[in-house]
């Protein structure tokens, strides 16, 4: 039986995300050159996006470029940002189709202007959508957002706007850049690296991890199950114990 077959509907995670972790392996094993590896994962994409919204997913976000990987060889940058504008601009029609509706994360004034008013026209055109949200987190990190939403509360407390005493876990959360998303229940990465990379640092408190060797290009709609239904034989306790959870105290 297949891992969708096994899902209890009654329980799939509101928000997934995803570290989109191997291209660069991925294409080297078959002798070719990184960008191969950047180009099939765009085909990975779709095959997460499609399952999340098989099963009812309401936001899926995926890490397609951090802070760091700027300082990557200037013909990865490139050929990295060249895609993402063909592949934004070439997949509206699509995501329209079927109820995506495309929004993004992170530093977005600094991708290329090209590359950047291709996706705030493909935000605008998919911004009446709402089967699932697709959130791309581009020239992303999550010091530069906490740093960001360290800044503005200042700010706002200097210019008597907020009092420090306002300053709670909601409040922090209403700063980011996500404040319009849930936290995410459940966050996969591919490639066999065990670890955190600067992604949602403030939003993973309380987030299922899903490590898998799986190398992002190789990704398919039933790893993606997988997760879920890993995720589904977890208890999760949030501090409290496994019989206060049991008896729903
Ligand atoms: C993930 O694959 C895509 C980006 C980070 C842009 P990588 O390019 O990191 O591939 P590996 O990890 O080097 O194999
Ligand atoms: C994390 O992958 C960033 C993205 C998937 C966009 P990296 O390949 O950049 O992460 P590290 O350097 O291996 O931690
Ligand atoms: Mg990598």
């Amino acid at each position: 039986m297949s891992f969708k077959d096994q899902l209890n509907t009654n329980n799939i995670p509101k928000h997934v995300a995803i570290i989109m972790d191997g291209n660069g392996r991925w294409a080297e094993q078959k002798g070719e050159h990184r960008v191969f590896g950047h180009t099939q994962g765009v085909e990975s994409v779709r095959e997460a996006l499609t399952a999340a919204a098989e099963i009812n997913v309401e936001y899926l976000t995926l890490y397609a470029f951090s802070t760091e990987n700027w300082n990557r060889p200037k013909e990865e940058v490139d050929a990295l940002m060249d895609l993402l504008v063909k592949t934004i601009s070439m997949e509206v029609e699509t995501l329209n189709k079927n109820g995506v509706k495309l929004q993004v994360i992170g530093d977005v004034d600094s991708l290329p202007e090209g590359c950047n008013e291709a996706l705030q026209q493909s935000i605008e055109e998919t911004k009446n959508n709402d089967r699932v949200t697709l959130i791309l987190a581009l020239s992303y990190s999550s010091r530069w957002e906490i740093k960001q939403a360290i800044k503005n509360i200042a700010k706002d407390v200097k210019s008597s706007i907020l009092d420090v005493e306002d300053i709670t876990d909601e409040l922090i959360s209403s700063y980011m850049n996500t404040s319009k998303y849930p936290d995410p229940e459940l966050l996969i990465r591919t490639s066999g690296e065990s670890r955190i990379s600067n992604f949602l640092l403030w939003q993973v408190a309380y987030t299922e991890l899903h490590f898998i060797d799986t190398l992002w290009p190789d990704f398919k709609k039933e790893n993606f199950y997988e997760a879920i239904y890993n995720y589904q034989q977890r208890e999760r306790r949030f501090g409290k114990t496994s019989a206060q959870i049991i008896s729903n105290e």
